[in-house]
């Protein structure tokens, strides 16, 4: 039962852990990290949050409205398990976990960590457990299995519980109001099989509609447990808790009608173990309509049975191992291939399917769609087709005007039109980076509903939304920040209509050049020129009045002052305003690299780059809300990820290799000393503190749910490795440190596969020599579109 992870990765480990020898896994030997280490299991649809102890919560599509397992008092440090097995020695009475938290008894720990999965391998006793949860593919369900082997010399007599703690549907009330809550549930308890739901649902604020949840949740098990309780108070009793619950005291579960105010699923099997034998049982959790159909009886049925659980494990190891194939590096660098190679995915399509909303710490937020579709612009190249019905669910929420809907949830609810100026232009972004992957040109035409009502195509919304930007002009000429862009706190710039910002004005540059052949193809010569007119407007603009001497400024504020400028005591550099310029190609080379020296200079740290310096101290109203944070913390001048990784592709664009690399390394999550940093040593974290946070300084932060997770990923794919997919072909553009003399790359391109052997004998940074294409010299470094189903590509730098 036990697997040993001999670390082969080359990758470093941490004080409480490291990566497996393959690096798919993260193993946890340490029950105690500085914080709950996360994993999110997920097909898509059902999404468990799974803590290295089993903590977390689970939901279905969307974490505030179809919640399933409560999302308990982890919020902070503490993280009591919502998935729990106890063990009960029926010959002694002593009581443990087999999670080891939190009863923290345990002779042996080892937790895993891998994609759609957690194993959890405790010992205490002389009894072995392994937990293992997984949400399997194409099943709304989250699937347990208790293995149990008795390694002592006796017999042993013991009782095994499993607990999940419920909370159906919209989350928020059924924890604020539990009592209240608990009235409208409904449980049925039969042998083997608990039904729950609740029968007063609503998404948004308090209403008078009355509509029962859509969806039930069932458990049931390969083994049927001898007793099963829903009722939490009866489990845990009066004055006591996780650690002692009082059902425990008794040899049985109480028995008698479901009382189902708070919800619990808890079993209980009396086993018999001699001498070195084992038991198991699998449990379903599973999400179902909540009507009678027959094919719900089928799914019981099919639960009870252990086949069917080795066949969902079995086709969820393949889903993954597949999406872990399609793109795979093999550098120099063994923290990058372990990252590239299998954790930044599994970060990546797990903020891809539920964009920055079910985190582990904060609540209520909504999958934005600025984030959406930065998260379809990472998964482009690995799962074209997902990317692409992404991206066709995100074109539902678009206004008639160009404007978008501030969220775009998985459950066709009607979000608010966004605040946020720059979200329809993430989307043309990343519409014409999967046009150019996929050439599924067919896409622009595809018409959708609007928000107003009507409809009208991709290639429409994409226009309404530049159009719009193109209109909100300030005094200077720069688009209007309105209630904020990129930066969301910096909130009050433009709160009197007159604010501008910089950074929006090279982005807008950005997303004219990016629409430009699309438009051509289109044959739209008129409105582009409008376009193009607009795009120079913005250049000058730009260089003539937003270049302060060494780098740009960030915005202008509603009465005209300049938002990150030399000579003010704080913020007066802004990280985006001077990594966009480049990315955007705004300015010349010595502006471009002058800005991003000035970058460096100001906001470098050892984790990578603060979001802006110095720090605010002071609240700035005619700013907003980025002042109100503690210096060193989140926007306000903590080591943003997110922008940093914009910057290693700015870097690269430079052709600055070394200076690229060494930024990456920097923002590894790997990389940082966990006792310092707390967060997992696996996933980006959105931030961590910076130096104005003083002793705080490099504690991460909002792990999991960042940007950062598609833009490394296609940092080093399309920018440092170098290659790009373009309209006909792969553009071979490689940047990197001169140390790295020898590196690969596989992916597939339209339907084929090209492995790249890149060689770097002379150690020069960037240009090519020579490309080798299926054994011909190629002329240019422009890869033409597939011939075959695989490619052979020598690039030789010099
Ligand atoms: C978090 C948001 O999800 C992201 O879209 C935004 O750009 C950053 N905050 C920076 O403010």
């Amino acid at each position: 039962m036990r697997r040993t992870g001999r670390k082969t990765t080359g990758s470093r480990s941490s004080r409480y852990g490291h990566f497996s020898a393959d690096g798919a896994e993260y193993v946890i030997t340490n029950p105690y990290p500085p914080r709950p280490w996360i994993n999110y299991l997920t097909n898509g649809d059902y999404c468990a949050l799974c803590s290295h102890v089993g903590g977390g919560y689970a939901f279905y599509k969307d974490h505030r409205f179809h919640s399933v397992l409560a999302r308990g008092e982890h919020q902070r440090t503490s993280d009591l398990p919502a998935r729990l097995v106890y063990i009960k020695d029926e010959d002694t009475g002593e009581i443990w976990t087999a999670n080891v938290h939190p009863i923290g008894k345990f002779t042996t720990f080892e937790a895993r960590h891998g994609a759609g999965y957690t194993l959890i391998q405790s010992s205490y006793r002389s009894v072995a457990v392994q937990l293992r949860f997984f949400v399997p593919q194409g099943m709304d369900a989250e699937m347990w299995s208790v293995d149990l082997c008795n390694r002592s010399r006796s017999e042993r007599r013991l009782s095994v519980y499993t607990l999940a703690e419920l909370a159906l549907g919209n989350v928020a009330l059924v924890q604020h109001e539990p009592f209240y809550q608990g009235l409208f549930h409904e449980a049925r308890l039969s042998r083997n099989l608990l039904t729950a739901t609740h029968k007063f649902h609503f998404t948004e604020g308090w209403s008078e509609i009355c509509d029962p949840w859509p969806l039930r949740v069932i458990a049931t098990s390969t083994c049927p447990p001898q007793r099963m309780l829903m009722d939490r108070a009866a489990f845990f009793g009066a004055f006591r808790g996780h650690h002692n619950p009082a059902a425990l005291d008794e040899e049985w579960l109480p028995r008698g009608a479901p009382t189902p105010r708070d919800l619990v699923a808890v079993n209980q099997w009396r086993i018999r173990l001699a001498p070195g034998e084992s038991w198991q049982t699998h449990i379903a959790l599973a999400v179902q309509a909540n009507n009678d159909s027959t094919s719900h009886v089928a799914q019981i049925k099919s639960l009870r049975r252990p086949a069917t659980y080795e066949r969902a494990w079995k086709n969820t190891r393949v889903f993954w191992q597949e999406l872990f194939d399609s793109v795979q590096i093999e550098t120099p660098e063994p923290d990058i291939n372990v990252m590239m190679n299998h954790w930044n995915k599994i970060q990546l399509i797990t903020n891809f399917y539920f964009g920055r909303a079910p985190s582990y710490y904060h609540k209520s937020q909504m999958p934005a769609m600025r984030d959406c579709c930065q998260d379809a612009f990472g998964v482009v190249p690995l799962r074209p087709e997902l990317a692409g019905a992404n991206l066709r669910r995100i074109a539902r929420f678009f206004f008639a005007d160009g404007q978008a809907c501030a969220g775009c949830n998985r459950i066709d609810l009607r979000e608010k039109a966004a605040i946020k100026v720059d979200l329809p232009l993430w989307f043309v972004l990343a519409i014409a980076d999967y046009l150019r992957e996929t050439g599924d040109m067919g896409i622009l035409d595809e018409r959708f509903p609007l928000m107003d009502g009507g409809e009208s195509s991709v290639y429409e919304k994409m226009l309404a939304g530049i159009d719009r930007m193109i209109g909100l002009r300030g005094p200077h000429g720069l688009p209007l920040i309105g209630g904020g862009d990129w930066n969301d706190p910096a909130n009050r710039i433009g709160a009197g209509g007159k604010g501008e910002s910089v950074w929006l004005a090279e982005f807008v540059y950005l997303v004219i050049a990016e629409i430009e052949p699309i438009m051509r193809a289109k044959k739209d010569l008129d409105k582009l020129a409008v376009y193009r007119r607009r795009a120079e407007e913005l250049r000058k603009i730009v260089n003539e009045q937003c270049w302060d001497g060494q780098w740009f400024v960030r915005a202008f504020r509603d009465d005209g002052q300049p938002v990150g400028a030399r000579g003010q005591e704080e913020g007066s550099i802004w990280i985006n305003s001077q990594t966009w310029a480049v990315i955007a190609d705004i300015s010349d080379q010595s502006r471009l690299n002058a800005c991003t020296d000035a970058v460096e200079r100001h906001l470098g740290t050892p984790y990578g780059l603060t979001n802006l310096g110095p720090a605010y101290t002071r609240y700035d109203r005619s700013i907003g809300r980025i002042t109100c944070f503690r210096a060193g913390w989140k926007e306000n001048g903590a080591v943003f990820s997110h922008a940093s990784s914009f910057n290693v592709v700015a870097r690269a664009m430079l052709g600055r290799g070394r200076d690229a690399l060494d930024l990456y390394r920097r923002i590894l999550p790997m990389t940082k000393d966990s006792t310092r940093y707390f967060m997992e040593p696996y996933v980006y974290a959105q931030f961590c503190a910076g130096p104005a946070a003083g002793h705080e300084m490099g504690q991460g932060a909002y792990h999991w749910l960042t940007g950062t997770a598609a833009w490394m990923f296609r940092a080093m794919t399309d920018y440092i490795i170098g290659v790009r997919a373009e309209w006909n072909g792969l553009r071979v553009r490689p940047v990197v440190d001169p140390a790295w003399k020898h590196f690969k790359l596989s992916r597939q391109f339209r339907g084929s596969r090209y492995e790249f052997n890149f060689l770097n004998p002379r150690g020069v940074e960037t240009g090519v020599r020579q490309i080798i294409l299926d054994g011909e010299p190629l002329e240019g470094d422009l890869i033409p579109l597939p011939t075959q189903p695989v490619h052979r590509v020598t690039v030789k730098m010099g």
